[in-house]
């Protein structure tokens, strides 16, 4: 059992990144770490956590249970679209296939939420009424359910400031960053996968809000998901118990994913330009604790690691095994 205390214990040894020469130039992203092989990616999910673009501190745990996570909604999305996944050889070591990866992000919303620029909830606030190319109807109220779920496609910001934004269906085919009939298989298979996180999410006690996915083409053309899936860092994540009395009485959501830490730092008056506030350690026990409760919760097995060895370690003699 990870507890408060052991999470504490653990915030000095959360994983900051993972070099290891002997496999080539190290890449990273926002949030993982990778290596390239030729035919395959080591991808590495770090204790790294990111808001308003921006790296922001460490979470311990964090990574493990991302990768865990995905690892999870891979399996259980496979006959549904073919994913990167080869395996997992560590707690937070993914290997992965490489893809060539499509210049767009597939944001699926089931809700109108949000406060960041590309969110639904702050444009429709703002007084948009068609947002990414969908007409809204008046009326709507902040984390209301929508009719159906809806697609609202990004552009792909990518490195440590990667930034998205928001595009439409019609543009993404006109400025032809996706062939028109493949963009129709992935607008199906989003839905498909969509539909299938929010029925296992409602099963383990949460709502699936909203979620994000990312396609690539393998080496032979084929439409596969890469990245991450359904986790607390792509998705919105809500208590089912909680929402229908918060959203009467218009209190906010409980949140079991990044919007909780967003909050925190906007409370700080912190929106992503300057210096960051330092997160308190009370405040990481709590993320730490809600990535692992969320973890648990989903699919439905303790959260188990090895602390007998500082995680770094442990990743390195992982990779040294890979050569
Ligand atoms: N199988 C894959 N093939 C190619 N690129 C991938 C694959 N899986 C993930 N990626 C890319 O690797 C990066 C993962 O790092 P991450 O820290 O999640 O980045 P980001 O800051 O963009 O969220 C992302 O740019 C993602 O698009
Ligand atoms: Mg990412």
């Amino acid at each position: 059992m990870i507890d408060q205390k052991t999470i504490t214990k653990n915030i000095s040894s959360a994983i900051d990144k993972i070099n290891y020469s002997k496999l080539g130039k190290r890449y990273s992203g926002k949030v993982r770490d990778w290596y390239k092989q030729e035919h395959f990616r080591i991808l590495i999910a770090t204790d790294r956590i990111s808001a308003f673009d921006r790296v922001l501190g460490l979470i311990p745990f964090r990574g493990a249970v991302l990768n865990k996570l995905s690892q999870f909604w891979f399996e259980k999305t496979r006959d549904i679209v073919p994913n990167h996944m080869i395996g997992v050889i560590d707690p937070n070591i993914m290997l992965v296939t490489e893809c060539q990866a499509l210049p767009v992000e597939v944001v699926v919303r089931g809700y109108i939420t949000g406060v960041t620029s590309t969110s639904l909830w702050r444009k429709y606030s703002e007084g948009e009424r068609v947002i990414y190319g969908i007409k809204f109807p008046e009326g709507l109220v902040k984390n209301q359910k929508l009719k159906n779920p809806l697609i609202t496609p990004t552009t792909r910001g990518t490195g440590p400031s990667g930034h998205d934004e928001p595009i439409t269906a019609a543009e993404i085919i006109k400025k032809k960053l996706v062939p028109s009939s493949l963009w129709k298989q992935i607008e199906k298979v989003a839905y498909k996968l969509f539909e299938r996180g929010s029925q296992i999410c409602q099963k383990a006690g949460f709502i699936l809000a909203d979620t994000k996915y990312e396609f690539g083409l393998d080496k032979k053309g084929r439409l596969t998901l890469i990245d991450e899936i359904h986790t607390p860092d792509s998705s919105r994540l809500w208590v089912k118990k909680t929402y229908p009395a918060r959203f009467k009485t218009g209190e906010e959501v409980e949140n079991y994913d990044k919007e909780f830490m967003r909050l925190w730092f906007a409370q700080q008056g912190y929106m992503g330009s300057g210096k960051p506030p330092q997160m308190p350690s009370d405040l990481i026990v709590k993320i730490a604790q809600r990535y692992i409760d969320a973890c648990e919760n989903i699919t439905g097995e303790k959260f188990v690691i090895d602390l007998t060895i500082p995680p770094k370690q442990r990743i390195l003699e992982s990779l040294s095994k890979l050569i």
